[in-house]
């Protein structure tokens, strides 16, 4: 095993820095504008970034085995990995580190550039946002009975409460609403469930809606001709499928949850104004279940004291460190990595499932049956990097039996999300387009659980502002995943029900 030192310098030796990059002012990019750092409120006594750069290394054209040796080489040097793509490399760097990089010079066959050169001041500059959102928003809450708008409510998708970024309790309210606003509207079944509980004991909370199937509205007739549903709501051929979007593993990637809300809500509106839309035909041959925020300690955590907290909150027997990442405590061709500290936002655990978030919905993806139903889709939302992505991600030589329909509807999804704003998203697995990884979601949905059509998104942006997507794009980031998802239910229904 090569030491840090020595693996630094092979690093720092095949690495080609721009001159221009000698001065911290360089290449700060227009987006960035710097405000002055006070903020208070939603952001009070908050762990500062001072210092720390993100920095994009871009590698040789699909040179797996060199991105890995460089994601390695960061994660011991203790950097913070943001994102990855089959060429280029975000990471997190502290001053120190960043220093070195600076101080190094020139060589052979990478470039690196500090892409977001100063990142306290991005956060100070979002904070500033999210504060008068949040405001606003609150504002709203108050003067409700005061021929106020209502921030909850719900029937329309212009309710304020798309806007703006939520505490835990407002996000689970949000869907309490969408109980009490919709259930028995119309046809249309709302109900939440629990999936079970966090290390701090916050309730993991799901939400499921579905369509009667004799409520107003002929059935579907994508093949020419039309056919009636038998027995309730996501029925069809005596079958009750489901499709289960799950988001907020990682406690940063804020825009997840908001937009998996956004999903589902805006696919009950629309199905409930017209009967005889493709939401309505897709409400009545799915159940669509939510399960908004799977790591809400770490969430919390994200927005009170470490904005960029990825993990959950779980004590893992270290002293001075804590957290498991969700996203690698699956368990499918789960491994012990050889050296990893549980101080790395990376941190996988001792043992698969060793988390209670990933416990408890592995149980949920895992008893469909027992719950009288087939799971068939599985999509697990993230930010940031605008990909959309199939099994496998432990191994970039694995791929799954259905990888050439599981592109083929990962094209159509990206298409779909590219043509709502003119967004490019990018299909393909896992491995190939970020990084070998085992303990995925998507892993154990395909590779252990019956479901078929197992896909991870990675939302906006693609860096620009990484996890501190602003309030203003929530709408437009969330409904390019609405697109996405009907796409793909679509896709789903085709290949399976209306044959
Ligand atoms: C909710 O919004 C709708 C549509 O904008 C409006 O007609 C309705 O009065 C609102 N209801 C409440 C309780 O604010
Ligand atoms: C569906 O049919 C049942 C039994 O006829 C009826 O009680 C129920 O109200 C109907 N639901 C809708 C949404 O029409
Ligand atoms: C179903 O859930 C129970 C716990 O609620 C668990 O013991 C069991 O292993 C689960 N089954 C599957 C197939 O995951
Ligand atoms: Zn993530």
């Amino acid at each position: 095993m090569r030491g840090v030192n020595s693996l630094t310098a092979l690093f720092f030796s095949s690495m080609i820095l721009p001159a221009s990059l000698g001065s911290s002012q360089a290449s700060r990019r227009d987006a960035q504008v710097v405000l002055s750092g006070t903020t208070d409120g939603v952001t009070g006594g908050q762990e500062r970034y001072d210092g720390e750069s993100v920095w994009r290394v871009k590698l040789g054209d699909h040179d797996r085995a060199r991105r890995e040796e460089v994601v390695q080489m960061f994660e011991s040097l203790g950097g913070d990995i943001w994102h990855t793509t089959s060429d280029t490399i975000d990471v997190r760097l502290d001053s120190t580190s960043s220093q070195l990089l600076m101080d190094n010079q020139l060589h052979a066959t990478t470039t690196i550039e500090p892409f977001i050169p100063d990142l306290q001041s991005l956060i100070d500059s979002i904070n500033v946002d999210l504060e008068s959102t949040s405001t606003s928003f609150k504002k709203k809450n108050n003067n409700r009975n005061k021929n106020k708008q209502d921030p909850f409510n719900l029937t329309t998708i212009d309710t304020p409460f798309h806007d703006t970024y939520h505490s835990v309790e407002d996000l689970y309210k949000f869907g309490d609403k969408l109980v009490e606003t919709f259930d028995g509207k119309d046809g249309v079944v709302v109900t939440s469930f629990e999936i079970g509980e966090t290390f701090e004991g916050k309730k993991l909370r799901g939400w499921s809606a579905k369509l009667q199937s004799n409520s107003s509205g002929s059935a579907m007739s994508t093949s020419g001709r039309t056919r009636t549903d038998r027995g309730g709501g996501g029925v069809t051929d005596g079958i009750e499928r489901e499709f289960v979007v799950q988001s907020g593993q990682h406690g940063r990637e804020w825009v997840g949850p908001s937009s998996a809300f956004y999903f589902l809500h805006s696919l009950i509106l629309a199905a409930t104004s017209d009967p005889s839309s493709e939401a309505a035909l897709l409400l009545r041959s799915f159940t669509f279940t939510v399960v908004p925020l799977i790591n809400p300690d770490g969430y919390t955590y994200s927005r009170e004291h470490s904005r960029l907290w990825r993990k959950n909150r779980q004590q893992v027997g270290s002293k001075s460190c804590l957290g498991i990442d969700l996203n690698s405590n699956w368990g499918y061709k789960w491994r012990y990595p050889k050296a990893v500290s549980p101080c790395s936002e990376s941190y996988p655990g001792k043992e698969a499932f060793e988390a209670y978030e990933t416990k408890a919905m592995g149980y949920y993806l895992g008893n469909g049956t027992e719950r009288g139903t087939k799971i068939r889709a599985f999509v697990d939302l993230h930010s940031y990097g605008q990909l959309f992505m199939f099994p496998f991600a432990h191994s970039c030589e694995d791929y799954p039996s259905d990888a050439e329909m599981l592109m083929e509807a990962g094209l159509g999804v990206a298409k779909a999300m590219r043509t709502k704003q003119g967004e490019g998203y990018e299909a393909g697995q896992a491995c190939d387009l970020t990084y070998r990884a085992p303990g995925d979601a998507i892993d154990f949905a395909y590779g252990v659980t019956d479901i078929r059509w197992s896909y991870s998104a990675e939302l906006r942006d693609t860096g620009t502002y990484g996890f501190m997507l602003p309030p203003s794009l929530i709408r437009p980031t969330a409904d390019e995943i609405t697109a996405g998802l009907m796409y793909l239910a679509k896709f789903i229904y085709v290949a399976e029900i209306a044959n």
